[in-house]
């Protein structure tokens, strides 16, 4: 072996990672209210691109508030502080090169605004998962609205916890009269253009 070879004992880069997998670790964070479809998008997103050899996980509302986030309810100073930590954690992930989708209502603004400065230029795509109140609420797939207008459920979002749409969203896909197999598509194209993914 050639004695002038010095092995340099150097850091692995997420760009060196993503130079091996061949595309970039992102973090696409879906927002909009209870019920407009963030995990329905989610999963079938996951799918699509699993299946076309990318690297994706789906950090989910409901999976987190049950370990990571057990401790926090839905008062505003928990819903900051339940973006903050999922905030973090997708860096990580999006650090490690992985597409890291994120299915949140994560209703304030200031709070997304917060992730977007917090990684990288480019690193958060915000997708808002738009249907209205009235369409969400007449879907209640697990029976909260309804059980917020009844006032079983107190602080519940779009009733009586505000939710701030996006200003400037990446993306906005439209479930209440676009199939999940257009919001995936547009999502994925998106990304396409954007040089994150390559194409097939
Ligand atoms: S967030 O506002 O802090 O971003 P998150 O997405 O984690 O909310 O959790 C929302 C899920 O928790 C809803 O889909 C619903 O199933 C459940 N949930 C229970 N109570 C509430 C509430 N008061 N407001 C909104 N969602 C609630």
């Amino acid at each position: 072996m050639n004695e002038n070879i010095i092995w340099h004992n150097t850091e692995i880069t997420r760009r060196d990672r993503e130079e091996q997998q061949g595309h970039q670790g992102v973090v696409l964070w879906l927002t909009g209210l209870s019920g407009s479809g963030k995990s329905t998008v989610a999963t079938a997103l996951q799918k699509k691109l699993f299946e076309t050899g990318h690297r994706v996980y789906i950090l989910d509302g409901d999976n987190i508030r049950h370990g990571l986030n057990a401790d926090l309810g839905f008062s505003e100073q928990d819903r900051m502080e339940n973006i903050r930590r999922i905030g973090e954690v997708a860096k990580l992930f999006m650090d490690a090169g992985v597409i890291t989708i994120t299915a949140f209502i994560s209703p304030f603004r200031t709070d997304r605004n917060r992730i977007r400065d917090i990684l990288p230029e480019g690193k958060f795509i915000e997708v808002h998962v738009s249907a209205p109140l009235e369409v969400c609420e007449s879907r209640d797939p697990k029976g909260l609205y309804k059980k917020a207008r009844t006032g079983e459920l107190f602080q519940f979002t779009g009733i009586d916890s505000p939710y701030e749409e996006p200003e400037k969203p990446e993306i906005v896909i439209e479930t209440f009269r676009v199939s999940v197999e257009e919001n995936v598509a547009q999502i994925y194209y998106y990304l396409v253009k954007h040089h994150y993914i390559k194409t097939e």
